[in-house]
């Protein structure tokens, strides 16, 4: 007899993105992003009280092999290294042709993607928005609002994580917040 894998549910609170029962939470703060934002200065001189930049809640813990999914939930605080708005690491998935599903669920943010070849594609993410990362493009949010942004992402289980190209190169473009509202400049940092 096939051995099948046991259906299950997980809840998730669509305001806060909180999973009560998450296997992993990861909480990343600035430090863990150092060297990412445009602004060197702005971002050292914050360096001094680190502040807490997102949190993801990962609900399950199924298996590393192709067919499986996993799911999470990202809640990215709002605030700002000098003019630019908070924002995730970012990364390609290790397995490059591995996409990738984003829904909003609080808040206002921005997807930023890149292709391989520095292509940049942005999507605006409000509650109910599907935004879909096709394979082979780099993905990172960012909040550009007051409030929590918070999104669910689904993804193939063994789609890994590259996050070494976004530290080393950086995305073509970046989010800074600009008479009061985001707009997209070139990234003075960025390493074709
Ligand atoms: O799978 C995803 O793309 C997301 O769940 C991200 O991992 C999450 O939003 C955190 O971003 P990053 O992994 O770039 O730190
Ligand atoms: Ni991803």
């Amino acid at each position: 007899m096939a051995e099948y894998m046991t259906p299950f549910t997980t809840m998730i609170n669509l305001n806060t993105g909180v999973i009560p029962n998450a296997v992993v939470v990861q909480k990343r703060y600035l430090r863990d992003l150092e060297g990412l934002f445009a602004d060197s200065i702005a971002e050292d001189a914050l360096m001094i009280d680190n502040p807490l930049l997102y949190e993801v809640h990962e609900a399950t813990e199924n298996p590393m092999e192709e067919g499986q999914l996993r799911y999470s939930t990202t809640t990215i605080y709002p605030g700002k290294v000098g003019d630019e708005y908070f924002f995730t690491k970012g990364h390609y998935h290790a397995i490059g042709n591995r996409a990738e599903l984003y829904m909003g669920l609080a808040g206002d943010g921005y997807l930023l993607l890149m292709s391989p070849d520095g292509e940049i594609n942005v999507q605006h993410m409000t509650p109910g928005a599907m935004s879909y990362v096709p394979p082979f493009w780099a993905h990172r949010t960012i909040n550009v609002g007051k409030e929590n942004f918070v999104f669910f992402a689904c993804y193939p289980s063994d789609a890994g994580y590259d996050y070494q190209s976004i530290a080393d190169k950086g995305f073509a473009q970046i989010v800074v917040e600009q008479d009061g509202k985001p707009a997209l400049v070139s990234n003075p940092k960025w390493v074709k």
